[in-house]
This record gives structure tokens, sequence and C-alpha cells, in this order.
């Protein structure tokens, strides 16, 4: 599907967002391994985490839905059933690489593959620590999915994660529930702590150390009744989109504010961002709140604060947003450490560099990020998605400020985190067809 994006007069009013994609994960796989029901409310919408569901019933778990509840019958630590068939993690890396680290305590064969994109994203970084536990595993040539897993009962071990990555920690904090000793993991760059905080939710034993992170092996863990936030990384279009037409102003309710992710915020108020956040709460250790966004002006005289080492693995999913920002910002915005985009949904420095110039912009690709000098005015163009929701839905919000009509292809992939993103969009701007 082609979308049509024409440019915005106005932008206003409450946009309704999904929950949270990286905690309803979570949520649902530790249900599937508690010990009673568990009731997950604003469970994200999106196609990634309906791979995570589709996985866990083809492993024997009984999951119902009911709008944006889902309500998962746990089948204990040990419980999961041999599926009788290919897991299909679909477009989801937090689908194969947190699943994968649960199969590696289960004394049976599986295996789990994905689409085309996630045939094509590195497992090495899961597969290695998983072996070193004790868990066979196969996969296709250079580690690449599908994977083929047979577990049981694994060693702890004490782990340094050679990449910043919040995927594979919760992979080997997974494991380290089916361990013969605690499980440590190191992280020198930190990233979104969701699995630690939902692990001590369902009961699970954990303590962290410095950069260390340990977790009990064996617990029993129970059911709980929960509720993710609005996924704060869906609720950065529209940030983005407020601070770049004129007299916007947007209210985004109930938003995640993990302290990990809420960078993102921290970052855009020192851009210049006029933001605020109000009416802020926890449930089950994940804060939440309001959050109003308005035309910022003055952020797009300047030059965007410059994204480099911890921040980049901070920003990591809301970068082909903000390099949007970055094209509008008279000083641009620079990107640097951040050559993990290159293994995301697709190549996203590739792919941000090559629509950012058809769309007019002046940007410099490096290896592990870009550079873009200044503001240019951006024109409509064709804007090829990849496949890529965050592609899609960044040059969405590019189309908003530019001049002419953006077509954006492949528009569906927007699905994968956010469903509904393109009427959100349509009843917030005006006009968008
Ligand atoms: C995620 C972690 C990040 C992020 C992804 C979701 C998670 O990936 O990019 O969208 O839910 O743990 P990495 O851990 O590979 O950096």
């Amino acid at each position: 599907m082609i979308q049509t994006i024409n440019p915005a007069s106005s932008l206003s009013g409450t946009v309704r967002l999904p929950g949270d994609k990286s905690i309803s994960h979570r949520y649902a796989m530790l249900a599937a391994i508690a010990e009673g029901t568990t009731v997950i409310e604003n469970f994200a919408a999106s196609r990634d985490c309906h791979s995570t569901l589709g996985c866990l019933r083809s492993l024997g778990v009984e999951v119902e839905e009911s709008g944006a509840t889902v309500t998962v019958s746990g089948r204990g630590l040990r419980g999961l059933k041999e599926p009788d068939r290919v897991l299909d993690a679909g477009n989801s890396g937090t689908t194969i690489r947190l699943l994968s680290g649960i199969l590696a305590g289960h004394p049976f064969e599986s295996s789990i593959t994905g689409d085309e994109s996630l045939s094509n994203r590195p497992m090495g970084r899961i597969i290695r620590p998983l072996r070193q536990m004790g868990a066979e595993i196969e996969s296709r040539d250079r580690e690449l999915p599908p994977l083929r897993i047979r577990g049981g009962s694994l060693k702890g071990i004490r782990y340094t994660l050679p990449v910043a990555s919040a995927q594979v920690k919760s992979c080997v904090l997974l494991a380290g529930l089916y361990g013969n000793a605690p499980t440590a993991v190191e992280e020198t760059v930190p990233t979104r702590d969701h699995t630690e905080i939902a692990l001590r939710e369902f009961g699970a034993g954990l303590r962290k150390q410095g950069n260390w992170i340990e977790v009990d092996p064996q617990p029993r863990l129970k059911g709980r009744h929960l509720a993710a936030p609005a996924d704060l990384s869906a609720a950065a279009f529209f940030l983005v989109a407020a601070a770049l037409i004129p007299d916007a102003e947007l209210s985004l309710p109930g938003v995640g504010l993990n302290a990990r992710r809420r960078e993102l915020l921290d970052y855009l108020i020192r851009a210049g961002l006029s933001l605020s956040i109000e009416n802020e709460t926890g449930i089950a250790g994940e804060p939440r709140g309001d959050l109003k966004a308005c035309y910022s002006p003055d952020l797009l005289q300047r030059q965007l604060p410059p994204i480099h080492g911890e921040l980049a693995a901070s920003l990591i999913d809301e970068i082909p947003v903000l390099a949007v920002l970055g094209s509008q910002a008279a000083g641009g915005l620079t990107i640097s450490d951040a050559k993990e985009l290159r293994v995301k949904e697709s190549d996203r420095i590739s792919a941000i560099v090559a629509n950012l110039q058809a769309m007019g912009a002046e940007v410099e690709e490096k290896p592990d990020g870009f550079t873009i000098q200044s503001a240019r005015r951006l024109y409509g163009a064709d804007i090829i998605t990849r496949g890529d929701h965050r592609i899609a839905m960044a040059f969405a919000i590019a189309g908003l400020a530019a001049g002419g009509q953006t077509r954006i292809h492949d528009a569906e992939c927007a699905d994968v985190s956010f469903p509904g993103f393109w009427e959100t969009l349509r009843m917030a701007a005006a006009p968008i067809k």
C-alpha cells in the first residue's frame, strides 16, 4: 500500500498510542512461564507482539485476547510444550532473541524463524552465551535464523555483553532462570531494563551491582495483573511532528517513562522542544505520565545536540525520526556510534540517508551514522521504506513538514509497532489523505 502524505497546516488533539511493545513482549513471555493467570491491560496491538503471542500458543500456552486486554494461563517455568511446527517470530527481533533464552531452558527441540528481514539479522550474539550455558543451537550460515534449539538444564554463567543490546541481556537473564547457579550479565553501556523490572514483578530474585545484573535460578514466577504504558517510541513520531508544524499542540496520555527510554525526552527538551510531563505515576515498576508538546520554533534555529556514545544506544529506535528533525534544524545533526542501526529491521543508516536525500536534504553517510550539515527545505518524494516500520513513520512526519506530496511505499509495515498509525496521524494533522 502507498500512503500519500500532504503538508500539514495544523496539528492538534490527544493522540492515543499503542501499549509499549518492549514491555508487552516481556509480560507475555514471563506470564507464559509463571504459575497462575496473568492479565495484561493495554497490551501492544503491534504485529510484533502478536508474533510473540503466536509463538507462545504454538508452545501450548493458552492466550485470550479481548480488545487490548490479554489473559495468559501460565504453564510454569518448565511447562512449555514441544511445538509441532516451526515458531514464527515474524519481523520481531525481540521475539526471537528473548524467546530463545526461554527455549534454551526446555528439554525439547524447537525451531524458530521469521520473515526475510529477521532472517538476515545477527543471532551470533545470543547463540554464543546460550551455548556457554549448555544449550545446543544450530543456525543457518553466518549465524542467521532459523535457529534450532535443544535446551535443558543450563549452567549459570558470568557474561559481559559485547554489544549494547537489551535483547541479548534479556535473553541471557531469561536463560539464567534455568541455570544451576546464578547468572550475571555485565553491560558497559546501559540499555532499557524492562526485563529486570518485569522479572522482579513476577517474583524472580535479581540484584544489580555496578554494571552487573545477577538473576537467581529456578524461581516460581507468579502470574500478575499488569498494565503496559503507552509506547514512548511511538510517541516520538508525534513529539517530532509537534516540533515541526507551526502552532502544533499535542497531548499524549499515559506514556511510559522508563529511565533508559525517557532519555529521549531529556534530549528533546535539551534540543529546545516545548514539552511538559505531568501526572507521573508507576505501575508494576514502570513509570508513566502525560506528555504535552508544542511547536518549538527556537529548536529549529539551532543545531540538535550530537548523538553519540551511550546516547546513541538509548535513542537507537528514535534515530530515524530524530534524523527528520535534524534535517530541519538550522545547524543540522551529527549521529555517530550507531552502527547497530545497520542490523535493525533494515539497514537504517542507509534507509535514512537515501530517503532524506530523495527529499532534498544534504546528508553524508558514515559507517556508524551520518551528518546533516544544515537545514534544507524538504520536498515530497517517493519513500522506499524497505518494509521497516520506523522508516515509514519517520518519513510520514517528514512529509507533513515538506513541500508537495510524499508517497510512503509499503506503508502497511507501520503495523509492526503501530497499527492505526495512519488513522491517528490523519486525525491529528490536517490535511493528510
Ligand atoms: C528492544 C531492544 C532494542 C530495540 C528494539 C527493542 C527490546 O534492540 O532496538 O526495538 O525490546 O529489548 P537491541 O537490544 O538489539 O538494541
